[in-house]
């Protein structure tokens, strides 16, 4: 299935030939053409190859432009400079392509599919069992989920795993409480809603946590209940599982809040891996890749050390023969780079977890696990800050509960959208009060690269201005009002027409789509496709305050003008649902 070749590609071609045909030796070279503000593109790769060749650069540009065939793409091609090529692509020309995106059954418009596609293990949202969520289960969801969207688009094979914390000492003392104090979690799943779940576990932890303090028998009690579970103790296993499963009532009740899609079978938390904790141990001993150091089983790294100067190593096995969070991540990788066959290994985890993964994959490394075929990557994300700059906390100086913010985002949405709201019942407001709420969250988490901090400022997100979702959403609604009201006058093609300037420069941003989602997927940035959504958005804003379109000059114009408000709108919307973030007809 071959999809929409683009506008660029098609101007690419045509200068590689024109180029091989200057000079035969060249054949391909890449004649490096980018958008440009002095024609609709500029290729600079002639300078490079003339000094190659020893040519004059300005001679070699004047013969390539001798060879451009220049007609139904290419409308003029002039040197310019020391030996730039400047392109003027035919308006016909982005009309018949707007026209091919629109007529493409499959809707990819103009993304292709990889041809040798790989395998690709995203580890995600994965928040602890019996704990609240937090905003930094926030951005690992919602990167995490952009990228697995932008990744399966482009045709690569994706396995989620939602490496859930189920697995460690905690688990002893809340399975002791709950042993010595039966019935707490007894009831059908769907009898609870997630706060409920989440109240239960809280209650419980706390009187856990108060036993555990003032009682050392009971203490003594919770800690044989940790080697119960790691050994697989039956009645222990069936205790954890009720804290597993009220968790998940809860998860999954946050996931739903964030409009995400997270699957049963995907969730394979840290215990998952308990089967082959000891075999990975074995395996790096074996090796020597790790070593005995005071009983603990340890790897060293020459270039990780602690504030005193000695060696931090990695801890596979504590002395007491316990297993902890590097084990089981050593574990998983086997099982996915053996048992999944994945290529490449991804993990979307908070920046300050870096250290861990770098001697984690080191690890993985020298024993052979990770090499030249398969690779492993952290996608780290930065710290999430409140309006004064620290990480966000409270008043009382807490952590923020995830479920809090999302429900005050859509507060605020809601009121946003009421004021702008003309036709709209309370049902729709409210439903298209989450759809703004959730998505300017995840867009402003995904608008900034990964790697940096950035504000949870509530106020700037559900702004109507700049660079938010809901501005995004806004023109979207604002195309499809357009398409609603022309009306039996569909959307069609008239290659003959002359564009406008804001026409042209719609068009063209509108071919680059899937460039930015191949840059996007590549570079893990989903940062990357909203800014090309933004400017996208922009562009049409330009067009619609320039071009009028039911009342264009000529039916053929009307009509040609409406096929460039449904692509651009369809390409807004595939964008933006590879951000996650849905695009309402109405707003
Ligand atoms: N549960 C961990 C946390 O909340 C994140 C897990 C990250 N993934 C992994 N394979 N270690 O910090």
């Amino acid at each position: 299935m071959t999809s929409v070749t683009s506008l660029s590609d098609s101007v690419q071609q045509h200068l590689s030939s024109a180029l091989t045909a200057a000079l035969p030796q060249a054949a391909g070279a890449d004649p490096l053409l980018r958008r440009s503000d002095r024609a609709d593109y500029q290729a600079n790769g002639i300078l490079a190859l003339a000094k190659k060749e020893k040519a004059n650069p300005r001679e070699l540009a004047t013969q390539v432009v001798s060879h451009v065939v220049t007609g139904e793409v290419i409308a003029d091609v002039e040197v310019s400079g020391p030996g730039f090529l400047n392109v003027t692509v035919a308006d016909g020309a982005i009309v018949r392509n707007l026209a091919a995106r629109a007529a493409d059954p499959e809707g990819r418009l103009g993304v292709p599919r990889a041809e040798r596609p790989g395998t690709t293990v995203v580890d995600y949202a994965q928040p602890n069992v019996a704990k609240e969520m937090h905003v930094g289960h926030l951005r690992s969801a919602v990167i995490g989920d952009s990228v697995v969207q932008l990744l399966e688009f482009t045709g690569e094979s994706v396995v989620r795993r939602h490496h859930i914390g189920d697995w460690g000492t905690q688990f002893g003392m809340l399975i002791q409480y709950l042993d010595e104090h039966p019935g707490e979690l007894d009831h059908e799943a769907s009898e609870v809603s997630g706060e409920e779940a989440m109240s239960n576990l809280d209650r419980l932890y706390k009187a856990a946590r108060a036993l555990f303090d003032s009682d050392e028998e009971f203490k003594t009690r919770a800690r044989r209940r940790v080697v119960d579970l790691q050994a697989g103790d039956p009645h222990t296993l069936a205790t954890w599982q009720k804290f597993v499963d009220e968790s998940k009532i809860y998860f999954f009740s946050v996931f739903d809040k964030l409009d995400m899609e997270i699957r049963d079978a995907d969730i394979v938390g840290e215990s998952g891996y308990n089967d082959m904790l000891a075999e990975t141990c074995r395996l790096l001993e074996e090796s020597g890749v790790a070593v005995r150091s005071e009983g603990a089983l340890c790897v060293f790294f020459d270039d990780v050390k602690g504030p005193d100067g000695n060696p931090v190593p990695l801890i596979v096995q504590k002395s007491d023969g316990g297993y902890g969070y590097a084990a089981t991540d050593l574990s998983a990788i086997r099982d996915r780079v053996f048992r999944l066959k994945a290529n490449t290994l991804l993990y979307v985890v908070d920046a300050r977890q870096s250290l861990h993964f770098k001697m984690v994959f080191e690890t993985a490394r020298r024993a052979g696990w990770l090499g030249e075929d398969v690779t492993a990557h952290q996608l780290a994300f930065g710290t999430v800050l409140g309006a004064d700059g620290k990480p966000f906390k409270t008043r009382a100086g807490e952590t923020v509960r995830l479920v809090d913010l999302l429900d005050e985002a859509v507060d605020r949405a809601a009121a946003v959208v009421r004021e702008k709201a003309q036709d709209l019942s309370e049902a729709e407001i409210a439903e298209r009060g989450a759809q703004v709420g959730i998505g300017a969250v995840k867009y402003a988490d995904l608008s900034t690269s990964a790697n940096r901090d950035y504000k949870f400022d509530l106020d700037q997100m559900v702004s109507l201005n700049g660079d938010t979702s809901v501005y995004l959403q806004y023109a979207y609604a604002r195309i499809q009002s357009i398409l609603r009201k022309a009306g039996d006058v569909a959307p069609a093609a008239h290659p003959e027409l002359e564009l406008a300037s804001a026409e042209r420069a719609l068009g063209l941003h509108v071919d680059a789509f899937a460039e930015a989602v191949a840059d996007a997927a590549a570079e893990y940035a989903p940062h990357k496709l909203t800014a090309y959504l933004y400017q996208l958005a922009s562009l049409y804003t330009t067009f619609y305050d320039k071009c009028p379109v039911l009342k264009a000059e000529s039916p053929a114009q009307v009509e040609n003008r409406l096929l460039l408000c449904d692509v651009t709108a369809r390409t807004l919307h595939r964008g933006m649902a590879l951000l996650g973030i849905r695009t309402p007809e109405r707003l």
